[in-house]
């Protein structure tokens, strides 16, 4: 993380190409406090100046075992030598079972008595460590100041922007949580270069989201870049974070709870959260919910309001990245009726979708028949 080369991107200016080197920071608002993105890479020494200047009494990091051991020891040194604030680690084991309310009731238990109310907290992992970090900062206090340090693509890109923090129900992904912004995210690029292509996979199926929701012109570039996944060059992983988190950040100072404006954004989530759930996290997010957005493409068709379009274009760039267009073995459409019906997004009517109509724009529907939706899923059942 040394030799800091800082991006900083400024929500509303033009769009960074590829070639372009001057990228600048993002923020929004939160309930009136600025929430600032910046995007770089080697950025460790910029959040220890952060850290050791913000008047913090002690920091608290929370990671995952597998980060720990990768970036862990590099983040502390930055800390300590920038004379930072003394530090308390806390690591949960990688992976989705870790994000759940008894997890963070432990951690919360063990940090409380290290903790004071101007303390930080640092999260220093993926979307996982992200959400369960997010929580514990929202409870602790009834809301403690904290910064992200994102280390996937799919946390760079996504779930580390915005205030919501949520852990998973038994039968629910992200039931039970709040709305708590982190005082900033750095999105430091050079995480990304221990990150596994499968890995890479899972996050850019949240740009292609983005792009088949909201960003047509963004979805075309997507066709030539991600045959090059994971060799992209610094600039272009510059331009497919950048690309994916602007629609969201230029969206987030209005409808921070992401119910309206932003509601696109949860484009393949009513199935893509069942599936998760149904496999308890086999499947991982970013996979179903590609899975979700080919599924719920082919119900928009069959409603007629999804063009057939939307439905192409996904699976060729489900095909070119090598994300699943198939359900995997095993798991039937009923599993996944089941865990819809508890979906945290469900209102009287039953689970809400977000259907694609045309590449570019999205309108929001309950009340859909439970066996036009068994149908569909049939389709996509392993083996049929
Ligand atoms: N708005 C939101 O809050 C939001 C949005 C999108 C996703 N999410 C959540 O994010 C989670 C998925 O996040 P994820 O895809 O980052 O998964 P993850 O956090 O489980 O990380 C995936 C794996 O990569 C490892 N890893 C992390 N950084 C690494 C690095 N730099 N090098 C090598 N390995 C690394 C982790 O240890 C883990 O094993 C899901 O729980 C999903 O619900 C939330």
């Amino acid at each position: 993380m040394s030799n800091p080369r800082t991006a900083q991107l400024v929500s509303g200016e033009r769009l960074p190409s590829p070639a372009d080197r001057s990228c600048r920071d993002l923020e929004y608002v939160s309930r009136g406090v600025r929430s600032f993105i910046r995007i770089g890479a080697g950025l460790g020494g910029e959040v220890a100046d952060f850290v050791a200047n913000g008047g913090f009494y002690r920091a608290c990091v929370i990671t995952d075992d597998h980060v720990a051991r990768l970036h862990g020891a590099e983040l502390r040194a930055c800390l300590a030598d920038a004379g930072g604030p003394e530090q308390y680690w806390y690591s949960i084991a990688p992976g989705e079972d870790s994000k759940t309310l008894p997890r963070v009731y432990e951690c919360l238990e063990e940090i409380l008595p290290f903790m004071t109310r101007d303390s930080l907290i640092i999260t220093l992992g993926g979307g996982v460590v992200g959400n369960f970090g997010g929580t514990v900062s929202a409870l602790l206090f009834r809301g403690c100041p904290f910064i992200h340090l994102p280390t996937t693509f799919m946390a760079q890109a996504d779930s580390a922007i915005g205030a919501k923090q949520a852990v998973n129900a038994t039968r629910a992904k992200n039931a039970y949580g709040a709305f708590h912004a982190p005082l900033g995210v750095f999105d430091d690029i050079r995480f990304l270069d221990t990150l596994p292509v499968g890995e890479w996979r899972n996050g850019l199926a949240e740009s292609i989201k983005v792009a088949v929701a909201s960003q047509p012109l963004f979805a075309a570039q997507l066709s030539h870049l991600l045959c090059r996944c994971p060799r992209f060059t610094d600039d272009e992983i510059y331009f497919l974070i950048a690309e994916t988190v602007r629609p969201k950040v230029n969206g987030l100072t209005a409808d921070l709870e992401e119910r309206s404006a932003l509601m696109f954004l949860e484009l393949g989530h009513a199935i893509g959260h069942a599936i998760e759930r149904a496999t308890q996290g086999k499947v991982s997010h970013g996979a179903a919910i590609s899975l979700g957005m080919l599924i719920e493409a082919t119900l928009g068709i069959r409603l007629g309001i999804t063009c057939a379009a939307v439905h192409d274009l996904l699976s060729e760039l489900f095909s070119t990245l090598g994300l699943p267009r198939r359900l995997p073995r095993g798991l039937g459409a009923e599993q996944i009726l089941a865990s819809l019906t508890c979906s945290s997004r469900r209102v009287a009517s039953g689970p809400v979708f977000v259907f694609a109509t045309t590449v570019g724009n999205t309108v929001t529907h309950s009340g859909i028949a439970t066996a036009l939706i068994r149908e569909v899923l049939t389709e996509f059942v392993a083996g049929v």
